[in-house]
């Protein structure tokens, strides 16, 4: 794993939307892995601003999220679809027909996961994919104990995951319960990785994903076994880390490593 240490969010969404930049760069038929919740926001901003500037385009490129509310129409707006369209899908010149967000409204929605997976293998398979990470550990909607070579599946909510999501709805409003996620093996597909975590709530999380051991009881911590996998946190998120001083010092000896290469 890298893991990048950074001052703040902003520097933590900024490294996060270059790694996208440079990926689009490279191949601008991407197939992207997308995330909701507050973490990319800032990041998916980033990426609106540098597609106006005409530094990227998504016209070529592919995207599939990681996960939906189960229950919930695209249309609504808790539904990871409408945040999508609202805070990217919008604002950027990808065409919506080539964004997949897993269907909340499946009339069969074991058939819809396995459709969902054979869309990403049909589309060449996910080139980058965007994390966060949820308190417990969870990626996607995969909580503690999920199995680490999953596929895409209904998942049911922790407790903690539907407190913490509670802010988005309303007092009397429906909160589902159950979910469509990507699974675990499906997100090690991934050809990149990149999970980003700012502030001192995500601090538990991310010392037992970098230093605690590959276990279901920390689902994030299985990208230990990633090929490809950075991890973009703030100092706040790092907090409870053992070996700062350490991943900083690997991170200035890459930078350097880069910019020797960028010169030659
Ligand atoms: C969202 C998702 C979740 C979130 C996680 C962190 O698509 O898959 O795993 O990444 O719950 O959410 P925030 O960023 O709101 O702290």
């Amino acid at each position: 794993m890298q893991i990048v240490i950074l001052k703040d969010a902003t520097e933590v969404a900024e490294y996060g939307a270059n790694l996208f930049v440079n990926q689009l760069q490279k191949k601008p038929a991407s197939v992207l892995g997308l995330a909701t919740g507050s973490t990319p926001v800032a990041l998916y901003q980033n990426l609106i601003a540098r597609n106006h500037a005409g530094d990227i385009s998504f016209a070529n490129a592919i995207s599939f999220n990681l996960d939906e509310y189960l229950g919930l129409d695209g249309d609504h707006p808790q539904s990871y679809r409408y945040f999508m369209n609202q805070q990217l899908f919008n604002h950027i010149d990808i065409d919506i027909n080539n964004t997949h967000v897993p269907p909340g409204n499946a009339a069969d929605p074991i058939v819809a996961c396995e459709v969902y997976e054979q869309q990403i293998a049909q589309a060449g398979g996910i080139d980058i994919q965007l994390l966060g990470i949820g308190r417990n550990g969870h990626i996607g909607f995969n909580e503690p104990s999920s199995g680490l070579t999953s596929r895409t599946r209904v998942k049911t909510l922790t407790k903690a995951t539907i407190e913490d999501n509670a802010r988005f709805f309303a007092e009397d409003e429906y909160q589902p319960h159950l979910s469509i996620t990507m699974g675990i093996g499906t997100i090690l597909d991934a050809k990149k990785v990149v999970l980003l975590a700012t502030g001192e709530n995500k601090a538990q999380a991310i010392k037992a994903t970098v230093e605690g051991p590959l276990t279901a009881a920390c689902p994030a911590s299985v990208l230990q076994m990633h090929r490809n996998a950075v991890i973009v946190i703030d100092e706040a998120a790092s907090s409870q880390l053992a070996d700062v001083d350490f991943y900083k010092h690997i991170e200035a000896e890459n930078q350097k490593l880069l910019a020797r290469l960028a010169r030659k």
